[in-house]
C-alpha cells in the first residue's frame, strides 16, 4: 500500500519524484525518503510523517541527479521511524531499494544474512531484500544488478513490487512484481522513462504505460525499457495508453479532495451511465463484460467479492441482482471468501467491487475464483488496474480520480455500475419484461439531479455537525437496501473523525445495541418512504423511549417524521432500488462536517490507506 516512484533519463530527478509521491501521498503517510544517484554514491533523504517534512529536509540540504526512487510508507514490520523508512541502502552501500509488501519469511532470512555477518539498520522486512540483492552481486551474479535482484527475489515468500537502483550500474532501475502487492508501471517517455506503483503519479509526464505482471522484471534505462520473466525469458509488453483528465486531479476551489469528491458525485454518476443506455429501445449496454446471452443464462450464483467500502457496495447490489436478474447472490469480503473453500464452478459468476483495482484481498479472492474455473467479471474505478487486466469482463466506475482515502464517489458509482449490471443481465437472461425493462431504465437519468438535491442538505448538515461533533458514539440504522448505508455512514464517521460508531440492520438493535441508547448517543436512521417505513417508525419511537437523541433522513414532504425524530435531514423522493444512492450523501457530508469541525486530517485519516495491498 506503500507508494512507489522511479525516474531515469535527463531531467531533475528529485523535483519529478516528489511530485509523483505527493500525488501517491495517500498511499500511506507514515514516512517518505527519496534516493539519487549523481556520480558521488547513492545519497538519500528520509524523514518520518507526511511529505511535506521530506520536502523540506530535502530543500535544506538539496539532491541532484537524473536517476532516482522514492517511496511513501504505510508501515507494516517496524515502528514509523526515519531509519525505517525506505529507501534502504544495502550494507556496502552500493543498492538501493524501496519496496511494496511483505516478506513473509524475513526473519529467517534475517538471521541467515546476520549469521552471514550483515549489519541490520531497521526494524523492517524490506531491508533483507537490499542486502540479499548485495550477496548475490557479490557471490554468482559478477557485480550484475538484474542477475542479483533475480536470485534475491526467488528467497522471497509473498507478495512484492520492488525497485531496485546500483551505484555500479548507475544507468538502470530494476522493478519486479511477484503477487498482488500493488501495481508497477513502467511509464514511456523520451529519453527519460517512469516507474509507478500508481498511474496518477506520473501521468503529467507520459500517458504510454506498460503494466507488469506477477513475475516479471523490468530493466529500465533512459533509453530502453526491457521486460522479461523472472527466468529471464524476453517478453512482448503490451504499451497502453492511459486516458487522462488533469482537472479532477486537483483541489480546485474545495478544501479537501474528500469534499471534492463528495460534490463531484452528480457528474461522476452521469459519467457512470454516460454511452452505456440505449434510449431508443431503453436498454442497457455493457460491451466490456464480453457476455453473450447464452453465457448469461448459464449463470447459476453470483458471488462478489470486495473490501472496505466497496464491500458495503456490493451488499446494496445483491438487492439489485437478486430483484432485477433473478440469480442468486452471496457477498464476501476479500480477505475471508478464500479462507473457507468457496464453492465455485463454471456456472457461478464472481464480481470484485474495487475502486483501485489493485486491493490485494479482493485480487486474491478473483485468483481463487479463477483457479476454481467461475467467470470473473470487475468493477473498478482505475483504468488499467490488475482487477481490470484479470478479470473475462469489466464495467469501469468513471468517477475519475479518487483521492481522499475515505471513498465516497465510488462508492456511488460502482452502486450505479451493479444496477447497470442487473439490468443487462436481465436482458441476456430473459428476466424483465418490456415494461419492467423501461422503468428499471427510466429510473436512471434522474439520479444526477436527485444527488444534486440530496447536496443541498449541506448547511444544514453543518449546524448538525456543530451540535455532534463532541459525540463520543453513534449508531446508525436501516433495513433492507438501506441497511447497508447505515453501514456505510458509520464507517466514514469512524474512519475520518476517529468517532467510534455502529451500523446495524434496524430490526436488529433490540437485540443488543439498545443497551447502549441514552441522552449521549446520537442515532441516526435512515427512514424512507418506502416498504418498511412503518418497521422503522417504530425503531425511531423504540430509540426515543430510552432517550436518544434521533436524526432522521427522511423523504422529503415526510411531515410526519419530524414530530418523531429531534432532527430531520430530508432527500428527495427517489424510487427505492436506487435510494441508497441518495441516502448516502448527506452521510458523507455529515462525516465530513463533524471530521473538520474536530480538526481530523480528512483527506489522510491517520493508520489508513487508500488503497491496502498488504494481507
Ligand atoms: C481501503 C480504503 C477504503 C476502500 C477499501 C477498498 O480500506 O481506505 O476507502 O473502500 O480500501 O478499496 P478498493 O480500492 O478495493 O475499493
Amino acid at each position: 500500500m506503500c507508494g512507489i516512484v522511479g525516474y531515469v533519463g535527463y531531467q531533475d530527478a528529485t523535483t519529478l519524484i516528489l511530485e509523483g509521491l505527493q500525488r501517491l501521498e495517500y498511499r500511506g503517510y507514515d514516512s517518505a525518503g527519496v534516493a539519487l544517484l549523481n556520480g558521488q554514491g547513492i545519497q538519500v533523504r528520509r524523514d518520518v510523517g507526511k511529505l511535506s517534512n521530506l520536502r523540506a529536509k530535502v530543500d535544506s540540504n538539496p539532491l541532484h541527479g537524473h536517476t532516482g526512487i522514492g517511496h511513501t510508507r504505510w508501515a507494516t514490520h517496524g515502528a514509523p521511524m526515519e531509519r525505517n523508512a525506505h529507501p534502504h541502502v544495502s550494507m556496502s552501500g552500493d543498492f538501493v531499494l524501496v519496496h511494496n509488501g511483505i516478506v513473509e519469511n524475513y526473519l529467517e532470512l534475517r538471521a541467515e544474512l546476520m549469521a552471514e555477518g550483515v549489519r541490520f539498520d531497521s526494524d523492517t522486512d524490506t531491508e533483507v531484500i537490499v542486502q540479499l540483492i548485495e550477496k548475490f552481486a557479490h557471490n554468482g551474479a559478477q557485480g550484475d544488478i538484474v542477475e542479483a535482484t533475480r536470485q534475491a527475489v526467488k528467497r522471497l515468500r509473498g507478495a512484492h513490487a520492488i525497485v531496485v537502483m546500483s551505484q555500479v550500474q548507475p544507468d538502470r532501475l530494476i522493478a519486479v512484481r511477484i503477487g498482488n502487492a500493488g501495481g508497477v508501471a513502467i511509464g514511456l517517455g523520451d529519453g527519460e522513462n517512469y516507474i509507478a506503483s500508481d498511474i496518477p503519479a506520473i501521468l503529467d509526464h507520459t500517458r504510454r504505460m506498460i503494466f507488469l505482471e506477477s513475475r516479471q522484471m523490468a530493466i529500465v534505462t533512459a533509453q530502453d525499457v526491457t521486460i522479461e520473466t523472472l527466468d529471464g525469458q524476453a517478453i512482448t509488453a503490451t504499451i497502453h495508453d492511459v486516458p487522462y483528465d488533469p482537472i479532477s486531479a486537483v483541489k480546485g476551489e474545495y478544501r479537501h479532495f474528500m469534499q471534492k469528491e463528495i460534490y463531484e458525485q452528480s457528474r461522476a454518476v452521469a459519467d457512470t451511465l454516460g454511452g452505456r443506455i440505449d434510449f431508443e429501445h431503453m436498454q442497457v449496454m455493457l460491451p466490456d463484460l464480453n457476455l453473450t446471452p447464452e453465457k448469461a443464462q448459464a449463470i447459476q450464483r453470483l458471488v462478489i467479492v470486495a473490501c472496505g467500502t466497496s464491500y458495503y457496495s456490493g451488499l446494496i447490489g445483491k438487492f439489485f441482482l437478486e430483484k432485477i436478474a433473478r440469480i442468486n447472490v452471496e457477498v464476501d469480503y476479500g480477505s475471508e471468501y478464500r479462507y473457507r473453500d468457496p464453492l465455485i464452478d463454471a456456472n457461478t459468476a464472481v464480481l470484485a467491487i474495487t475502486q483501485s483495482g489493485e486491493t490485494v484481498d479482493t485480487l486474491a479472492a478473483m485468483e481463487e475464483a479463477r483457479e476454481k474455473g467461475a467467470l470473473l467479471w470487475s468493477i473498478v474505478n482505475a483504468v488499467g488496474s490488475q482487477a481490470m487486466r484479470v478479470s473475462d469482463g469489466y464495467i469501469t466506475m468513471n468517477a475519475g480520480p479518487e483521492i481522499g482515502v475515505a471513498s465516497t464517489k465510488a462508492f456511488t458509482t460502482s452502486i450505479v455500475d451493479q444496477y447497470l449490471l442487473a439490468v443487462y443481465l436481465g436482458q441476456l437472461r430473459g428476466t424483465l419484461s418490456e415494461s419492467e425493462r423501461r422503468a428499471y431504465v427510466e429510473a436512471l437519468p434522474k439520479l444526477p439531479d436527485l444527488i444534486g438535491r440530496a447536496l443541498e442538505s449541506a448547511p444544514q448538515i453543518e449546524h448538525l455537525a456543530d451540535l455532534l461533533h463532541h459525540c463520543q458514539d453513534f449508531l446508525y440504522l436501516g433495513r433492507g437496501i438501506n441497511y447497508p448505508v447505515a453501514l456505510e455512514g458509520a464507517l466514514k464517521l469512524k474512519e475520518i473523525s476517529y468517532i467510534h460508531a455502529e451500523g446495524y440492520p434496524a430490526g436488529e438493535m433490540k437485540h443488543g445495541p439498545i443497551a447502549l441508547i441514552d441522552e449521549n448517543m446520537p442515532v441516526l436512521t435512515i427512514t424512507l418512504k418506502d416498504a418498511l417505513y412503518e418497521k422503522m417508525i417504530s425503531q425511531v419511537e423504540q430509540a426515543k423511549a430510552r432517550g436518544g437523541m434521533v436524526i432522521a433522513l427522511a423523504t422529503e414532504g415526510d411531515n410526519f417524521i419530524a414530530t418523531k425524530a429531534d432532527q430531520v435531514i430530508y432527500i428527495p423522493e427517489t424510487p427505492e432500488l436506487l435510494s441508497p444512492i441518495v441516502a448516502v450523501i448527506p452521510l458523507q457530508l455529515l462525516a465530513y462536517a463533524v471530521a473538520v469541525k474536530r480538526g481530523a486530517d480528512v483527506d489522510q485519516p491517520r493508520n489508513l490507506a487508500k488503497s491496502v495491498t498488504v494481507e
